[in-house]
């Protein structure tokens, strides 16, 4: 048993989210959790909405509403989308909780302390025509790396490169196409390069261990090669306030020295809702203890650069020393599981352009574990993947209802129809041995796969098993065996068909969580074999420490749940005399004419905002 710690990325809220954004981070951590926990891991899943940075406030400004009002709409709305999903997380909270904002100030004032952070005095950008500061990535130009245009200004999205805006090459306001005037601002620096060996020693580590997707070790190695201090603070009025400058309320925390830190602070938030403060610390101070990181690609450098910066600053662990504070010595990720992009109909979503489509109106029109479907099997794992609708409808008719739905259907309507109950077995013949063994191995294959974050063949393999289990129903013809002396045979038939679906069923329990729970109802079972989560209106804990824009917030909604009873990962032998009635079908047909119908919806998108989400 190990303990596992789950730490999937913030989706932001400046808005609803696309399926783009839970291809990449919600559904694979979602999967791989659901796994370990049934291989009978101690696992702990954290997230929540990342609501500072400057996304919120443009997005906040665009419609005249403030950025708290905002948080708070989108912060709801995706939660909703989330537990729709069946996403399992222990705790998905949010960075304008008062626990985070704790948390982040508490680390904040030991990295200081321990030396790795420099003041030093910047040029800031200001829009000349509203003398308001320019957010970083509100500005772009050509990237002084890789010389391609239209580089943000904290980050190239062609080269992966963090950038800062003075470094542009002709930089311009996305607002309004101005030039940005710089002014002299003093803030808070990462000493990245004292934190550098220390990084470069973890990543050799990690390298070594051999699970990384080599992507992801050889950009997170890269990026080591040119490495500076980092500013962690902004000129924003919006965010955690910084600790020793609260008279300056013009400055603030920069995102990334706080949504990052969310892992950290949902898992003490966890522990405080669940009546054991402490108990967060088997995940975070236990060198046995594994983490994963589930992102999209362009969230790599915070992951395996910064995040794990800022924990070695604050532990003490770089050329500085220092001494690390309550939180105790931090553990380093053990992995950082990125994804690739989605891309949809062949383009970047982009909600401007009316490229998108919501995980709210999809689930509206979809279930969930059709989409779920699609992102395990056709997803961005290890490469850049495109949804198109009429790859939805080949994949859920033609695999999800005409594969496994079939199968589920056929053999509960045939146990219905002779017995009424599942039957007891005769002693069983090859070919009915030969399916169970098979199936029986899967347990150790599928699960090796998703371990190893390789859900696709992992995926694959399940549904390859349930072809063997429909190729079976062809070759022993349950449907003739009619005479009253095969009515033997037929029960074992029937018998081991039953096993082999109980055991298909858990198999995919982790991608397809909600039509396990009808799986096996279907099968005469109560419904459980996929726990839920389930959305708590909770208080704020710390309601003292935030600032007045949260005047009157009593509490919010999160998303938890109690997974204590998930079955484990093996087969469960059936019970004989389970009643099973005629089933209804688990999974929608869908009609082809949806292709044409959503492909028209896009047609009438008008372009309408620049938040570029
Ligand atoms: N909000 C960021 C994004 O969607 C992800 C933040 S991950 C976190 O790209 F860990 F920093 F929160
Ligand atoms: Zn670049």
């Amino acid at each position: 048993m190990s303990r596992i710690l789950s730490a999937v990325a913030w989706p932001y809220a400046n808005g609803p989210r696309h399926i783009g954004h839970v291809a990449g981070f919600g559904v694979p951590s979602d999967v791989f959790s659901r796994y370990m926990r049934m291989a009978g891991h101690d696992v702990l899943m954290v997230s929540g909405t990342d609501e500072h940075g400057t996304p919120i406030l443009v997005a906040a400004d665009a419609e005249g509403i403030s950025a708290r009002e905002l948080a708070d709409r989108n912060n709801r709305l995706i939660v909703e989308d989330l537990v729709a999903l069946g996403l399992s997380y222990d705790l998905f909270t949010r960075t304008t909780a008062g626990n985070h904002y704790r948390v982040v100030q508490d680390m904040f004032r030991i990295v200081r302390d321990n030396g790795y952070m420099l003041e030093q005095v910047t040029r800031s950008a200001i829009s000349p025509s509203t003398g308001r500061t320019l957010p970083d990535r509100y500005i772009e130009g050509e990237c002084p790396i890789c010389h391609t245009p239209g580089a943000r200004g904290d980050q190239c999205d062609a080269c992966g490169n963090q950038l800062d805006p003075t470094d542009l090459i002709d930089p311009r306001s996305r607002i309004n196409g101005e030039t940005p005037e710089f002014v002299e601002s003093t803030h808070y620096f990462l000493d990245l390069p004292a934190l550098a060996a220390a990084l470069s020693e973890w990543l050799d580590d990690r390298e070594a261990s051999g699970s990384w997707r080599p992507n992801v070790i050889k950009f997170s190695k890269n990026f080591l090669q040119d490495i500076r201090p980092r500013a962690m603070t902004r000129d924003i009025d919006w965010g955690i306030p910084v600790p020793g400058w609260e008279d300056q309320p013009g400055k603030r925390l920069y995102v990334w020295f706080d949504a990052v830190i969310g892992y950290l602070s949902a898992s003490i938030e966890w522990a405080r809702r669940t009546g054991d403060p402490e108990a967060w610390r088997r995940w975070w101070n236990d060198p046995q203890a594994l983490s994963y990181y589930f992102m999209g690609k362009d969230n790599i450098v915070f992951h395996s650069q910064i995040w794990p910066a800022e924990m070695l600053g604050y532990n003490g662990q770089g050329d500085r020393g220092g001494a690390h504070g309550d939180l105790g010595v931090l553990g380093l990720p053990t992995e950082v599981v990125s994804s690739e992009f989605l891309t949809m109909e062949g383009k970047k979503f982009s909600s401007s352009h009316g490229i998108v489509i919501y995980v709210r109106d999809f689930l509206a029109r979809y279930q969930a574990d059709a989409l779920r479907y699609f992102i395990c099997a056709a997803g961005p794992e290890t490469s850049d993947a495109d949804f198109t609708w009429a790859e939805f409808v080949r994949r859920t008719n033609g695999e999800l209802v005409a594969g496994w739905g079939n199968l589920v259907n056929r053999t509960a309507s045939m146990i219905a129809k002779n017995f009424g109950q599942i039957p007891a077995p005769e002693a069983l013949e090859d070919v009915d041995r030969a399916l169970l063994d098979e199936i029986g191995a899967g347990f150790d294959t599928v699960g090796g796969l998703i371990r190893r974050h390789r859900q696709k063949a992992a995926l694959a393999e399940a549904m390859r098993l349930v072809a063997e289990a429909n190729k079976y129903v062809a070759d022993t013809e349950p449907f003739k065996l009619k005479a009253p002396e095969q009515r033997g045979r037929l029960g074992t038939v029937l018998h081991t068909l039953a096993q082999a679906v109980a055991d298909l069923n858990l198999m995919l329990s982790p991608f397809l969580p909600h039509a396990a729970n009808d799986v096996d109802r279907v099968m005469g079972g109560e419904g459980a074999v996929a726990p839920m989560p389930r959305i708590e209106e909770v208080v704020e804990l710390d309601p003292q420490i935030l600032p007045d824009d949260f005047a009157g917030r009593a509490g919010y909604p999160v998303i938890t749940g109690d997974y204590t009873r998930t079955p484990r990962w093996r087969r469960h032998e059936i019970a004989v005399g389970t009643p099973i009635s005629k089933p209804t079908p688990v999974f929608v047909k869908l009609d082809e004419s949806i292709v044409d119908e959503e492909l028209a919806r896009y047609a009438q998108c008008a372009p309408d905002d620049v938040t570029g989400a």
